[in-house]
């Protein structure tokens, strides 16, 4: 029984928390100085504040009441353009403004996942994708990732193992959370091939496209296969602009609007209202390309100063992924006795916060393996956290 409550639903024991999220509290209690490379959110003073305290300040009319389910008209034009401008093309009829990038996750599962429905997932992934689509009953299958993103070749052996085709594939094309790798162009076509095969949904959850620092673009699904009604677009502007704001968007097929927006009254009626405004006038003041140029190449500085302090720290103890963009490097130890569950605590005391790699993975893998934020610290700081980690394995290593 769920917690031991006759009264809960069965769904309360697939209800798993998060432990990136629940990191945010334990790190809150902790009063010595911690290198904080365990959440994935833009650091305070990489946000545009003082612009948006601006414009939270302006009463526009309809403030404080509700607004339309599928968000207010301004930003979804607004979001229209902000594609337009990278390249994608979507209309307004297919945007549907969520509560953050998590809600449209949970849209996705709640129309696409039945119990028991098998669910493609990346090994390692976001935590939370795998929580979301737990909680409807899925049945997780992780396929495994390289440096080119999801091994799309090896899910036609895995699924003829399962003895059924994926409901849903659930994906994260660019500088993947935990892993920072990007999929390439081929395995984006193949992955819509056998989509197409199978009757899956992808669901294409991009909340860190816009945050390369290095290389071309690769497209978009939606861009490889213009109004697929597959694809299930899931963005946000978490990452790019501020988390606290809580607006994400989804691009989906048109024909899905409609039980997106009831889907949605179930949830919260609608977003909130004050903060679709002050994104709508961040967007219409034409800010957000020269805050995008800013922060990237701040990005691109602590991905390298984290790559040469893991060098510099580690040497060949450790192997570290290298992104083309976005918040995180994954690293894993040459040493497989090291299990950096064990690690983290150690850490902690040292003074250096991580996630460790089984958080990201439904079957409990990757033991050997953590996950870096670059994006918060500054290089000297990044150092001085690597070099605490170093200590901390030390540590772990003389009590064996
Ligand atoms: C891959 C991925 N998807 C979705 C989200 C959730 O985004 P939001 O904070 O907008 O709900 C995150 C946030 O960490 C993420 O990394």
């Amino acid at each position: 029984m769920a917690g031991g409550q006759p009264f809960l639903a069965h769904r309360a024991a697939d209800l798993v928390g998060s432990i990136i999220d629940s990191s945010t509290s334990l790190l809150a209690r902790q009063t010595h100085d911690i290198v904080r490379f365990a959440m994935g959110a833009p650091s305070d003073d990489l946000m545009p504040v003082e612009l948006l305290d601006r414009y939270a300040a302006h009463a526009v009319p309809g403030k404080y009441s509700y607004g339309a389910t599928e968000g207010e008209p301004a930003l979804v034009e607004q979001i229209v353009k902000l594609q337009a401008a990278h390249g994608i093309t979507t209309t307004t009829e297919r945007i549907t403004v969520t509560t953050g990038g998590m809600q449209g996750l949970d849209l996705a599962c709640k129309l696409f996942i039945d119990p028991g429905d098998l669910v493609i997932v990346e090994g390692p992934t976001y935590t939370n994708g795998n929580a979301t689509a737990l909680s409807y009953g899925a049945d997780l299958l992780e396929a495994p990732v390289d440096e080119d993103g999801l091994v799309v070749e090896a899910l036609p052996d895995l699924i003829a193992q399962a003895g059924r085709t994926p409901k849903s594939i659930y994906t994260i094309p660019n500088f993947q959370n935990p892993s920072g790798v990007t999929q390439s162009q081929g395995r984006r076509e193949r992955l819509l091939e056998l989509a197409a095969e199978w009757g899956s949904v992808i669901i294409d959850d991009d909340p860190y496209g816009l945050l390369r620092f290095e290389n071309n673009p690769i497209p978009e699904f939606s861009q490889l296969d213009p109004g697929n009604p597959q694809v299930f677009s899931v963005r946000t502007f978490s990452k790019i602009l501020a988390p606290g704001l809580r607006i994400g968007w989804v691009d989906t097929d048109p024909g899905l609007q409609p039980l997106l927006i009831n889907a949605k009254q179930a949830m919260d009626t609608c977003t909130s209202v004050p903060t679709q405004q002050i994104v709508t006038a961040f967007l219409a003041g034409e800010h957000l390309q020269p805050h995008l140029d800013r922060v990237r190449g701040i990005y691109r500085e602590r991905k390298e100063a984290m790559r040469a302090a893991l060098r510099r720290h580690f040497g060949d103890a450790v192997r570290a992924t290298d992104p083309d963009g976005g918040f995180f490097l994954w690293v894993t130890f040459a040493d497989k006795r090291i299990d950096t569950q064990a690690l983290f605590e150690i850490a902690l005391a040292e003074g250096v916060a991580y996630i460790p790699g089984p958080a990201f993975s439904v079957g409990g893998n990757f033991h050997d393996a953590l996950r870096l934020c670059f994006a918060t610290s500054t290089p000297e700081r990044i150092d001085e956290g690597v070099a605490r980690l170093a200590r901390a394995v030390d540590l772990i290593g003389a009590t064996r």
